[in-house]
């Protein structure tokens, strides 16, 4: 059997917490009844609208060991099930995951960005994994509790991490760097994304900047040679505790150059200046951007002393994730329609990348490349603007016919040629019809909003209506 994740006397420790009942060791660190596996510890933490204490009796019916709850609470779940209580649940939790970072062997990665931090992070797990024990986030766990859980989920045992790191606001990154204490520390891209709550792109880049701060002492940047903000996240690195920066880019004077990228349908061949030396190397997920984004994944896998030439070799096993590129072929032979499904998220930066993937997606007899965008969320007061902006994106990557729905889209709507106008819906469930009635054999479509936009459902709904035996 594996040691535990944690025994009760290393939670006591870490927590200062009070014991309630008698505490088994935990083999697992859940904040979600939903996906709660047995034996592990239930974080009872305060979310927006529910608070996690309400979910304590449910977590020990499905197998909790033990639950970390507030101390004020303590008395009424006593009969539930062995407790840790402490003042604060969030700061136990943040306890918990320092406690996890001091005593780990483990080479560590941070990896933030306005786009592409989940695929990179996936695709370093990935890349490393066959190489050794690597602990990563969960899915886009990159916040102030994401963080700290993914710090508290690493075993001992792990040679290899890779931590998400996001935010929404200016401040939010360099407490959570700090805690995670990266080796190695990717900016993938600063671009106009949560353009809401900032008062330009300049801000952004500072704010993503912030993951230098948790570096540890000649630790790496690994930034983005070809971003517009480059001098300033340079010089952020640089006035950090990096020991070296590593550029990537199309740039002639990054350390990881792109020498060329062959685009395929369903992948590139990408042919790279790695720190001086030939790298060549077939990548599984499409688009220029992605390419860009290996650039930078293999830097952090230099930095973490792994080995580059397996790593490369392994990226043709990396596929775009469900939501973010994900490529279906629905339908009965003859009658295929092709999928992309870009529905998990949407700014100005990922739209144009999707966009160009859809042009280099090839369509079937008689079929059309339609682009079906929802809205792009938080951003701000150039919203129409941005939403507008994509107009001239739309001819020159092939598109033949737009759906759009939602109220920024609009702005898009009434600027594109009334050729290229398909059928515009208020929300996305008003254009489910549309979509389904316009859809026809051999067309390539596109599906991508924010995730507040609720592109998803139109996917699930090409599926139903072209799964096998219905079309
Ligand atoms: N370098 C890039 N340039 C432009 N678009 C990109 C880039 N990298 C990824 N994307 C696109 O951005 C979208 C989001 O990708 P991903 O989920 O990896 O980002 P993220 O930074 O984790 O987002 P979130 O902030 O929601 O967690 C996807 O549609 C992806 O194709
Ligand atoms: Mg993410």
């Amino acid at each position: 059997m594996s040691a535990p994740l944690w025994t009760a006397d290393a939670l006591l420790v870490a927590t200062q917490g009070q014991r309630h009942g008698e505490i088994a060791a935990v083999s697992g660190v859940s904040i979600d009844t939903r996906t709660l596996q047995k034996g592990d510890l239930f974080v009872a933490l305060e979310g927006d609208s529910r608070d996690g204490h309400e979910f304590i009796r449910m977590a020990f019916e499905k197998g909790a060991s033990a639950a970390l709850v507030a101390t004020g609470r303590a008395a009424e779940f006593a009969d539930a099930g062995p407790l840790l209580a402490v003042p604060d649940v969030l700061e136990g939790l943040r306890q918990i995951g320092r406690a996890a970072r001091a005593r780990s062997k483990a080479r560590i990665a941070a990896v933030t960005g306005s786009v592409g931090k989940t695929g990179s992070k996936e695709a370093i797990r990935t890349v490393l994994s066959m190489q050794a024990e690597t602990h990563a986030s969960v899915a886009s766990y990159n916040n102030h509790f994401g963080v700290p859980l993914t710090l508290a989920r690493m075993p001992q045992s792990a040679r290899f991490g890779v931590f998400e790191v996001g935010m929404n606001h200016a401040g939010e990154i360099e407490p959570l760097s700090r805690m995670v204490q990266p080796h190695v520390a990717l900016i993938t891209t600063v671009e106009a994304v949560h353009l809401e709550f900032f008062a330009s792109v300049e801000a952004i880049a500072d704010a993503k900047a912030e993951i230098f701060a948790g570096l540890l002492p000649d630790g790496v940047a690994v930034i983005n040679r070809d971003n517009p903000h480059f001098e300033r996240l340079n010089a952020a690195a640089r006035a950090s505790n990096a020991g070296r920066v590593v550029t990537f880019g199309a740039h002639h004077a990054s350390d990881i150059r792109l020498v060329d990228c062959a685009l395929m349908p369903e992948g590139s061949d990408v042919t790279v200046d790695f720190l001086g030396r030939r790298l060549v190397y077939r990548l599984g997920s499409p688009g220029r951007h992605n390419a860009m984004n290996s650039l930078g994944l293999l830097g952090v896998v230099e930095a973490l002393g792994a080995n580059v030439d397996a790593a490369s070799k392994a990226l043709i096993e990396v596929r775009p994730p469900a939501g973010r590129g994900a490529r279906l072929h629905l339908g009965e032979e003859g009658q295929e329609i092709t999928v992309l499904d870009e529905s998990y998220n949407a700014n100005p930066a990922a739209v144009r990348a999707a966009l160009s993937i859809l042009s280099a997606t090839p369509v079937g007899k008689g079929g059309r490349r339609i682009a079906v965008l929802g809205d792009m969320r938080e951003l701000g007061e150039q919203s129409a603007a941005l939403h507008a902006g994509l107009a001239p994106d739309l001819a020159p990557n092939k598109v033949d016919l737009l759906l759009a729905c939602g109220p920024y889209m609009k702005a898009l709507w009434n600027d594109v040629p009334a050729a290229l106008r398909g059928s515009y819906a208020a929300d996305s469930s008003a254009l489910e019809t549309m979509l389904l009635e316009t859809v026809r054999p051999g067309d390539t479509i596109m599906i991508k909003g924010s995730l507040g936009s609720r592109m998803g459902p139109l996917v699930t709904a090409l599926k139903a209506r072209f799964a096998k035996g219905n079309a």
